[in-house]
């Protein structure tokens, strides 16, 4: 086997990126306020990242779908020192859940060799199909889902009926859903936060064997950024919206039928992803806060080593604000 030298873990930089942004947003939890814990969590997000060396553009930004604030395409952050990435944002994945005090809101962040992170342009749907390590290969996102979860079930030497299904519970969705009740498998219909859907296909004992259905195109792109650390597989499609969309896209040159691999989704494996909870969910717990502090729990993944890390970190507030009273979060 060749041998390469190793370099530094840029994930590990990362996940403060998404630490502080959790710990900005987490102090929003029920308080209906999507937007305000949107602009906290981008503010410490686009401070933390211009904080570490590397010379990035934002490629996925969020925000276009419902003018929350967000980090723009093309804004440039880090130092401006080598290496030289892309960088895919979702400062707060599940808005919803954290302003309503639901649980699996994460703070996410991705990053790859520059040029190597699939541009969605304006279009923010994309049809997925996402397993782990063992269902990897074996998906088809243009086959039905029986066929996909016989394949699946196969793999993983059970029944169909033995397996878990992730789906965004959508009225888009619905004869998906009819089809899976169809096969007996077992659905988890989620209300959002389809990030963690498909990292938990890849997670040991998360009981979900696979995610299915129409999400967000951001989503997708940090999505297949995890799973090629975890070794597992996103497949997706461009979902356009209507006509006028379908049109737009031609003329912008991209292909609505064509099946995006994990190839095409991130072309690279230099790639890194962090994610900090902020509500609690079935991946890491949420932020908590005490008093001259409050605790983080995150994954730290790494596609060239394969390393996947849980980190759990206590901040205290006087050494924190030092450098920023970002990370505090009280107004
Ligand atoms: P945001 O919190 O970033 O807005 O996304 C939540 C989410 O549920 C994503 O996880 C998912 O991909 C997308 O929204 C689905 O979009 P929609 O809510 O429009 O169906």
């Amino acid at each position: 086997m060749e041998r390469s030298n190793p370099v530094g873990n840029l994930a590990l930089q990362l996940v403060q990126v998404t630490e502080a942004a959790a710990l900005a947003a987490g102090r929003f939890m029920g308080r209906n306020d999507k937007n305000g814990s949107d602009a906290a969590a981008v503010e410490a997000m686009r401070l933390m990242l211009n904080s570490i060396d590397m010379d990035g553009t934002v490629i996925i930004g969020e925000g276009e779908k419902d003018d929350a604030p967000m980090l723009f395409n093309g804004e440039r952050l880090g130092t401006g020192r080598s290496p030289e990435v892309d960088i895919a944002v979702d400062p707060i994945d599940g808005t919803r859940l954290l302003a309503l005090g639901r649980a699996n809101a994460l703070a996410t962040v991705a990053v790859s060799d520059r040029g190597s992170m699939f541009d969605p342009g304006p279009f923010v749907y994309m049809q997925k199909i996402a397993v782990g390590p063992v269902g990897k290969g074996v998906i088809d996102v243009e086959l039905s889902p029986m066929e996909n979860l016989s394949r699946i079930a196969e793999a993983k030497g059970c029944d169909v009926a033995d397996l878990t299904v992730v789906v965004l519970d959508r009225p888009r969705h619905e004869q998906l859903i009819l089809e899976l009740r169809a096969t007996k498998a077992r659905i988890r219909m989620i209300t959002d936060g389809d990030v963690a859907g498909a990292v938990m296909t890849a997670w040991p004992d998360s009981g979900i064997d696979v995610l299915m259905g129409v999400g967000g195109t951001p989503e997708g792109v940090i999505s297949a950024c995890a799973l090629r650390c975890m070794g597992g597989e996103l497949q997706g499609k461009l979902w356009p919206r209507n006509n006028d969309e379908i049109e737009r896209g031609r003329a912008m040159g991209f292909d609505f039928d064509v099946v995006l691999s994990m190839d095409d989704l991130v072309r690279s494996e230099n790639c890194f992803f962090a994610a900090t909870g902020i509500t609690d969910g079935e991946l890491v717990d949420g932020v908590k806060y005490y008093g001259n502090g409050a605790r983080t729990h995150s994954l730290v993944m790494r596609s060239a080593s394969g390393t996947v890390r849980e980190i759990a970190t206590r901040h205290r507030w006087e050494k924190l604000m030092r450098f920023s009273n970002i990370a505090n979060g009280k107004e």
